[in-house]
């Protein structure tokens, strides 16, 4: 079958993309095969899952006291891989692993760049062959290049990201990522194995039908969010106005639905975890980069969450993402006391 030439591959358009920097060396672009790489790795190994011995509980729980699933260290595994033989990173930061990892060889200590993942996110979907996804978040060092990376290269807040992405393993695997001139996907061609442009330059409708949070915490969520999930159940039905409600339990195919149709995704904090359930570095800075690069909005509630200055790898942050004017209606909702 011939291929058809028109389409781009990852590898052809981030290399043209980047071809219009001076000062690229051309080290993201590599970076971005490196976990594309990994990606399609994990994708063969997700779409088996039902067939060979991945299902299921690794039998630990990880930093975050959470259980691991086999997949989950499968995933990790492949992502530190690529990212530590690859010529572009000098250490990464995981949610499965408690601590950073400096790479600290001669070629890694000359890279520019730092990564931090979510290698399986959705993981507690795995077993129920519901859409799961990678999530990362790429930032250039601020510690001195021939030398070891540093806490602080990661320690970033996420207005510094150079680019960030994520895949999602679904009906199809998908791979979008943004850099500072917009964001573009990358469906894999199963026929290839190469992932091929499919969104060019996505963008966020300003305003959408679907709302996303997890109905089972309304009661522990502040009064302003549940004034707001009111609001939202509110709006008159088979109105073009009129919302509806989906949660999938993966935040990777939840924001990605919402980013290309239109909505507003919510992981509040609970009365139990003020904090919420997601992890900045990894989660909620990656998916707020996006969201901004694509003229979406993306806050903590009080903040801007990629102006916030982290503290540590794993902290959790309550977070809100979507277009624009659907934010900015929740914006409302939460400045009441
Ligand atoms: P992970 O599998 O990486 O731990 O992340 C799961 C996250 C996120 O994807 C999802 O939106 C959220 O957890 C769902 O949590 P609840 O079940 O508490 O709603
Ligand atoms: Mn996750
Ligand atoms: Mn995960």
């Amino acid at each position: 079958m011939a291929i058809d030439r028109r389409i781009l591959t990852l590898d052809e358009f981030t290399i043209q993309q980047f071809r219009g920097f001076p000062q690229a060396t051309g080290e993201l672009s590599s970076l971005l095969r490196d976990i594309g790489l990994a990606a399609k790795r994990i994708n063969v190994e997700v779409n088996k899952a039902g067939l060979v011995d991945i299902l299921g509980d690794y039998g630990t729980t990880n930093v975050q006291g959470e259980e691991v699933k086999k997949l989950d260290i499968f995933a990790n595994n492949q992502m530190m891989g690529v990212l530590r033989h690859g010529i572009s990173c000098a250490g990464i930061g995981s949610e499965e692993m408690e601590d950073v990892v400096i790479f600290d060889d001669e070629t890694s200590n000359k890279s520019k760049y730092v990564c931090l993942f979510d290698p399986l996110d959705g993981s507690a979907n795995i077993d129920v062959n519901v859409s799961i996804g990678t999530i990362f978040s790429i930032y250039k060092r601020v510690s001195e290049l021939g030398k070891p990376a540093t806490k602080e290269d990661f320690l970033q807040p996420g207005n510094k990201q150079v680019a960030a992405g994520y895949v999602v393993y679904g009906s199809s695997t998908i791979l979008v990522y943004a850099t500072k001139v917009g964001v573009n996907g990358f469906t894999l061609d199963p026929s290839i194995g190469e992932f091929s442009l499919s969104h060019p330059d996505i963008k966020c409708p300003p305003t959408g039908k679907f709302y996303s949070v997890n109905h089972g915490f309304f009661f522990q969520y502040p009064k302003q969010v549940q004034d707001y999930i009111h609001a939202c159940q509110g709006k008159v039905l088979d109105t073009p106005e009129s919302y509806t409600q989906r949660y999938i339990g993966s935040m990777v195919a939840d924001v990605h639905r919402n980013l290309i149709k239109g909505g507003i995704f919510m992981y509040p904090g609970t009365a139990k975890k003020p904090n919420g359930k997601l992890r900045l570095l990894y989660e909620c800075n990656p998916f707020a980069f996006i969201a901004e690069k694509a003229g979406a909005i993306a806050t903590n509630g009080k903040q801007r969450v990629l102006d916030i200055q982290p503290t540590s790898l794993h902290e959790r942050t309550p977070f809100y993402v979507g277009s624009k004017l659907m934010m900015e209606e929740l914006e409302t909702y939460l400045k009441q006391a």
